[in-house]
C-alpha cells in the first residue's frame, strides 16, 4: 500500500487554502473511490487527498496508464482499469464518478447496489431515458447520491446571489451567461460531444442557475446551433444559443462553443430594474487577478459603482464533497435538492430539442411528488 501524501499541493498546481473549520471535517475517515481519472478526476483529487477524514482507497481509469498516474501522484493505496473489485471493499464508503457521461448510469447502479455513496459529475446522463433512470435510481437510493452541480458551492455565485436576492440590483429581468472554451485538446471535447452537445453538458450548470437565482423555473426554451468543427461525428453540434423564459418573467440567454475555432469567453451579467450585476472569473480579469474573481454592481438611481473581490475557488470540490459527508453524517447540509438538478437536466434537453427542431419548447417538470425547490 502507497503512503498517504503529504499535506501540500501536488507540483505543478498552485497551493490552496484550505477553507472550513476543524469542526467542518468528518467524524471518521472515509475510504474514496474515485473512477475516470481524467480532466474533473483530477480536479477532485487535487482538492481531496491531502483532507483529513479522507482516504484515497483507488483511483480508476479504462486508461489503467492514466490510473497509475493519479495513484502515484494522488497517494493513492491502489489503482485498476476495473472498478467494480473496489465497490466489493468494506473501507470504501464513497465513490465519485468523473467518467464520461454513457457510463455515469451504470455506475451509480453498481454503486447503490453495492451501498456506496456517489458524488457523480454533470451532467447525468446524455438523453431522457437515462436520465429519468439516473433520477429515480438516486432518489430511490438508500444511500446519499449527490450531483456535481459545483456553482452551487462556488462563493462568488453564492454571493452574486445574495446580492440579487437583497434587492442590489432590483428585480431581476435579464440574464446573460456565455461559456465558449477554446478546445484546444480536441480529442477530448471531441469524445464528450459524442454524449452530448455543450449546451446539455454544460448549460446544465447555468440553467440551474437561472433557477437558483430566479427562484423560479425556466417554463420555455428555443435555440440556434451548428456544427462547426469538420471532423464532427454526425448529427453532432458544438455550437448552441438558447433563449429562456422564466415562469416569474425572467428572460435570458446561454451560449456554450466547444471547437478548435471558438475564442474562449465568459459573460455572466444579472440585469434588474435597479442596476446590474456582472461577475468576472479571476481568470477573466484584466487586472487585480491575485484578489479572486470579481462581482461589479452597479445601482442607476444613485450612480454608485462597487467593486466586490471573492476569493473563492472555481471548483471547489472539498466543499462539494463535504456537502456529502455532512448529509451522510445526517447534518445540515449545502447539497442542493435533486429534484432542482434534474430540472436542469431537463431544460438542457429542451434546450438541445429546441435548436434541433427551431420549435419553441417547454422543459418537462421533474416528477410531481418531488417538490421543486430552487432555493
Ligand atoms: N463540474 C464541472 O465543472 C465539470 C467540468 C468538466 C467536465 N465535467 C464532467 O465530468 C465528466 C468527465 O469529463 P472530463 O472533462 O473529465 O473528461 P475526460 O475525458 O478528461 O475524463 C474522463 C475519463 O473517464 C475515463 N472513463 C470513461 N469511461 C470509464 C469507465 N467506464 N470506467 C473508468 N474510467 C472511464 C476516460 O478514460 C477518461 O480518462 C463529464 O461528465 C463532464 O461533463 C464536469
Amino acid at each position: 500500500m502507497a503512503p498517504k501524501g503529504p499535506a501540500a499541493a501536488p507540483p505543478g498546481r498552485q497551493a490552496r487554502n484550505i477553507p472550513g473549520k476543524d469542526s467542518d471535517f468528518p467524524m471518521k475517515t472515509y475510504g474514496v473511490v474515485l473512477i475516470g481519472c481524467g480532466h474533473i478526476g483530477c480536479e477532485h483529487l487535487a482538492d481531496i487527498y491531502f483532507r483529513p477524514g479522507i482516504r484515497i482507497v483507488a483511483v480508476v481509469d479504462t486508461d489503467l496508464a492514466k490510473a497509475e498516474q493519479a495513484r502515484r501522484r494522488y497517494a493513492a493505496a491502489y489503482c485498476g482499469a476495473d472498478y467494480r473489485p473496489f465497490l466489493e471493499r468494506e473501507d470504501v464508503e464513497i465513490v465519485i464518478i468523473a467518467t464520461n457521461v454513457d457510463s455515469h448510469l451504470a455506475i451509480l447502479r453498481d454503486c447503490v447496489r453495492a451501498g456506496k455513496h456517489v458524488l457523480c459529475e454533470k451532467p447525468i446522463a446524455g438523453s431522457r431515458e437515462e436520465g429519468r433512470a439516473f433520477y429515480e435510481c438516486a432518489r430511490n437510493a438508500p444511500v446519499q447520491v449527490s450531483v456535481a452541480h459545483i456553482l452551487r458551492y462556488n462563493e462568488t455565485y453564492r454571493r452574486a446571489r445574495e446580492l440579487i436576492a437583497s434587492g442590489a440590483i432590483g428585480q431581476l429581468k435579464v440574464v446573460r451567461m456565455v461559456q465558449n472554451h477554446h478546445s484546444k485538446d480536441w480529442p477530448r471535447y471531441r469524445r464528450l460531444l459524442e454524449d452530448c452537445s455543450p449546451v446539455l453538458d454544460c448549460g446544465v450548470h447555468y440553467f440551474d442557475v437561472l433557477q437558483w437565482f430566479s427562484g423560479s423555473p425556466i417554463t420555455r426554451v428555443s435555440g440556434i446551433g451548428a456544427a462547426v468543427d469538420p471532423d464532427l461525428p454526425a448529427g453532432v453540434l458544438n455550437y448552441g444559443m438558447v433563449q429562456l423564459h422564466t415562469q416569474s418573467g425572467v428572460v435570458g440567454y446561454y451560449e456554450a462553443g466547444w471547437g478548435r475555432g471558438f475564442c474562449s469567453s465568459n459573460v455572466k451579467e444579472f440585469v434588474g430594474t435597479q442596476g446590474h450585476l456582472t461577475l468576472t472569473l479571476r481568470d477573466f480579469r484584466t487586472s487585480h487577478r491575485e484578489e479572486g474573481d470579481l462581482i461589479e454592481l452597479f445601482r442607476q438611481e444613485t450612480g454608485e459603482y462597487r467593486a466586490i473581490n471573492v476569493e473563492g475557488e472555481y471548483k471547489p470540490m472539498w466543499r462539494q464533497l463535504s456537502a456529502l459527508i455532512r448529509r451522510i453524517e445526517g447534518k445540515t447540509s449545502e447539497m442542493p435538492p435533486l429534484a432542482d438538478l434534474y430540472s436542469a437536466f431537463l431544460v438542457g434537453l429542451a434546450a438541445d430539442e429546441a435548436i434541433r427542431t427551431g420549435e419553441i419548447r417547454a422543459p418537462e417538470l421533474p416528477p410531481a411528488e418531488e417538490k421543486r425547490a430552487v432555493s
